[in-house]
């Protein structure tokens, strides 16, 4: 029993295997990578037209709360705990060895499924701009088996490119983030430009046609509030950056400060966009796949339209970028620690980065990318992550408790009354998402509490007598 809540000692000397290449600039850019993508360009409209009618600027805000109380959790916990395992990391020190674990295991659900669900994404806007260009690729290679097709082969392809990207090297790849993260603010800037000129406030109106919250007679739910915990997807990702600990130059001041700075400008950004975008178009007309680009086609502007959804690609290319590359850090972590099998535990000599957990991760992504479609994966995402948030929040209240003297280098402020304000928007948050999301979350973490009884407690590092 209590080797269940044995916990990690916090070492003030951040562990390190991995080469540290990133800088904060670096750090912001990965958290800006990995935040804007699919739940500004694809959610927006969604969210819009079936739940929160032109109030979706309110879920973004409501969304955008509940994360800067977690984020400014995360940037304590990053500070001065480190580590490259992030919440799971810190909960290991905060709660010990079982809720970490679990953590861990959500944090896998979350980046793993998040990579999935953005890879069909993108593989939608691709497969539109192929046949743009009259090259469409047939259904039976672009859909999943259950609708209709044998295989989305785009979906699994971008996946097994970026895993290349990735075997080659942390700082390559985070070079062609920084690329990548700039075209997506211009496509953004573009669309704000153009957007703000074209205006009609009839479009907001009524502003909030769905109500703030209710569950419908087929288990879904709907209002503003239940548009907060599907748009939070779009802030998804900013929680990576705490997984490049052990990349980082300074770790202790350089995560918080890309922490904080990318989440608060790209709330700014969403806040402009969802109500430039539900201003210029009305939004029933809002339920397509590409939102953005669709509304600037409606005002005329098709030159536009094509960068935008260029753009689109690019952005949707980092945000898998960056959460495979905090995946693969997670499960480093973990496997460090003996609660994965040590077969994961090294990093390649020359290219100084973890290539059998790159590969497995591929190859898996790509597998469930290619043959599960958005709606189930995209679902399972948002519940994780909240799960993990209340965790790190509560982990910042446990700790000022338990180890008041630790050294916080950046230190959330009113504790505990932001982390207790963290723990209960984004407990909120999950209890707005549908019945069927929550059975099958709880059906991952009962397969996790296996698989932890069953062989990570015996290979725990912090065993006496370990077997290997
Ligand atoms: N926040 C990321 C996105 O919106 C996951 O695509």
């Amino acid at each position: 029993m209590k080797q269940l809540f044995r916990t990690k000692k916090i070492t003030p000397e951040f562990e390190n295997t991995l080469s540290r290449c990133l800088s904060k600039w670096d750090l912001t850019f990965l958290g800006i990578g990995a935040i804007i993508g699919t739940g500004i360009f694809v959610l927006t409209g969604i969210a819009a037209a079936t739940q929160a009618g032109a109030a979706v600027v309110l879920s973004f805000v409501i969304a955008g709360f509940a994360c800067t109380f977690a984020a400014l959790s995360y940037a304590e916990l990053a500070a001065a705990v480190g580590g490259c395992g992030s919440a799971y990391g810190y909960s290991y020190a905060a709660f010990g060895e079982l809720v970490a674990w679990i953590i861990g295991w959500d944090l896998l659900l979350e980046y793993a499924i998040s990579v999935a669900a953005v890879a069909n994404g993108w593989a939608g806007y691709f497969n539109n701009a192929l046949t743009a260009i009259g090259f469409g690729l047939p259904d039976a290679l672009t859909k999943a088996p259950k609708l209709g097709g044998i295989i989305n082969l785009p979906a699994s392809l971008i996946i097994l490119i970026l895993m290349g990207l990735l075997i080659v090297g942390v700082k390559y790849s985070s070079k062609v983030n920084n690329i990548m993260v700039v075209v997506k603010l211009l496509t953004i800037a573009v669309f704000i430009g153009l957007a703000s000129f074209n205006v009609n406030p009839e479009n907001w109106h009524p502003f909030m046609p769905f109500g703030w919250f209710q569950t419908l007679p087929d288990g879904k739910t709907t209002g503003v509030l239940a548009g907060a915990s599907i748009v939070f997807f779009a802030y998804v990702g900013f929680d990576a950056v705490s997984t490049a600990a052990e990349e980082a130059q300074n770790p202790q001041k350089d995560l918080p400060f890309g922490i904080v700075v990318s989440l608060i400008f790209c709330t700014v950004i969403y806040i402009l966009v969802s109500g430039l975008l539900t201003g210029v178009v009305h939004y029933s007309d809002l339920n397509v796949s590409s939102p953005v680009a669709h509304a600037l086609q409606l005002l005329g502007y098709n030159w536009a339209s094509a960068l935008v959804a260029t753009g689109v690609i690019a952005g949707l290319t980092t945000v898998m970028l960056v959460l495979y590359y905090g995946l693969t850090r997670v499960i480093f972590a973990m496997a460090r620690d003996g609660l994965l099998p040590e077969f994961f535990n090294e990093v390649h000599e020359k290219t100084q980065t973890p290539i059998r957990v790159i590969v497995m991760c591929g190859v898996i992504m790509a597998i469930i990318a290619g043959l599960i479609p958005l709606g189930d994966l995209a679902e399972l995402v948002n519940i994780g992550t909240l799960a993990a948030f209340v965790l790190v929040c509560f982990g910042v209240i446990v700790l000022r408790f338990t180890q008041p003297n630790l050294v916080r280098p950046f230190r959330s402020p009113y504790s505990p009354l932001f982390p207790a304000l963290g723990m209960i928007s984004c407990s909120a948050l999950m209890a707005f998402l549908p019945a069927q999301t929550w059975w099958r979350f709880l059906i991952w973490l009962a397969i996790g509490l296996v698989f932890y009884f069953v062989y990570s407690k015996q290979h725990s590092k912090l065993n006496k007598h370990r077997i290997n």
